[in-house]
């Protein structure tokens, strides 16, 4: 009863579109009250009003991830007006694709600074209100680009093996308050990320996933999902890649 009186406040960035929106809608239906936040405010406000439609309770706030200073801001704000946070997903992310030798450096700190440094940041924005409350679930995107490496991603499966260690560095210092921090890895999803491929490449994919086929965001919303239920506080440090496959040995 008190969850539906105080519901739990969720965080999750880049929800705007993709997995980022399928994750909002998920935590929505477990009765969260889901903080979306992405740039883009006109997008964030359909996803809300989804959301709200169909009886769930979600808010807007935008902000660039990759402006640290902005993002802290923006979750101690959103911890201070609820007088809680309970729940953060860092799942905005972005891609600059290119071959190693060919790669500038301007396209490996973007990638970095957004995928891996905005999700160091964001934790521990975070950590400091969940302590509080004695009761936290942090969940991070990662990517089976940074389980296995990929060739034209060398920016982006660094910043998502970052993800990994840094995941799990959280865990091992907030398991003994309540928090719990973990990592759904996704496979080749269906999104407009993945959208821009040309046809080829994500024909590879497709034939290197036994599933052959492409995820969905739901999929993904899932995983998420448990790692945040009430009954996952035993579950942290974990990398879960939700790939039809992909990786497995
Ligand atoms: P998408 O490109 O469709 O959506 C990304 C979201 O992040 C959007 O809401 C975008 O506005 C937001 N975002 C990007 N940069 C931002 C910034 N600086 N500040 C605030 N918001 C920002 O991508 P998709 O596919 O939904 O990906 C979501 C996450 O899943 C990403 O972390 C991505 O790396 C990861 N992922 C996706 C896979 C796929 O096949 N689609 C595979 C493995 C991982």
């Amino acid at each position: 009863m008190a969850e539906e009186t105080t519901p739990r406040i969720a965080i999750v960035t880049g929800a705007s579109r993709g997995i980022g929106a399928g994750i909002a809608v998920a935590l929505a239906k477990q009765g969260r009250h889901v903080v979306l936040m992405a740039r883009n405010v006109d997008k964030l406000n359909e996803v809300a009003a989804a959301i709200t439609a169909s009886g769930g309770k979600a808010s807007v706030a935008a902000c660039d991830v990759a402006d640290h200073t902005a993002l802290a801001a923006a979750i101690e704000a959103v911890a201070d007006q609820h007088k809680r946070l309970d729940i953060l997903v860092n799942n905005a992310g972005i891609t600059r694709d290119n071959l190693m030798l060919r790669m500038s450096d301007d396209e490996w700190d973007s990638v970095l600074n957004t995928n891996l440094r905005a999700v160091f940041v964001a934790c521990r924005a975070a950590v400091r209100p969940m302590m509080r409350g004695k009761w936290g679930r942090i969940v991070n995107i990662g990517s089976t680009s940074g389980l296995m490496g990929n060739a034209g991603q060398a920016n982006y499966a660094a910043a998502k093996a970052g993800v990994v260690g840094l995941t799990k560095t959280i865990a091992r210092e907030m398991a003994s308050k309540g928090i719990t921090a973990n990592v759904v890895a996704p496979g080749f999803i269906d999104t407009d990320m993945t959208g821009v491929l040309p046809q080829q490449i994500k024909d590879l994919a497709i034939e290197h996933t036994p599933a052959k086929r492409m995820g969905r965001a739901d999929e993904i919303a899932a995983a998420v999902a448990y790692f945040t239920s009430e009954e996952a506080g035993f579950t942290t440090g974990q990398v879960v890649a939700v790939d039809g496959g992909m990786t497995m040995y």
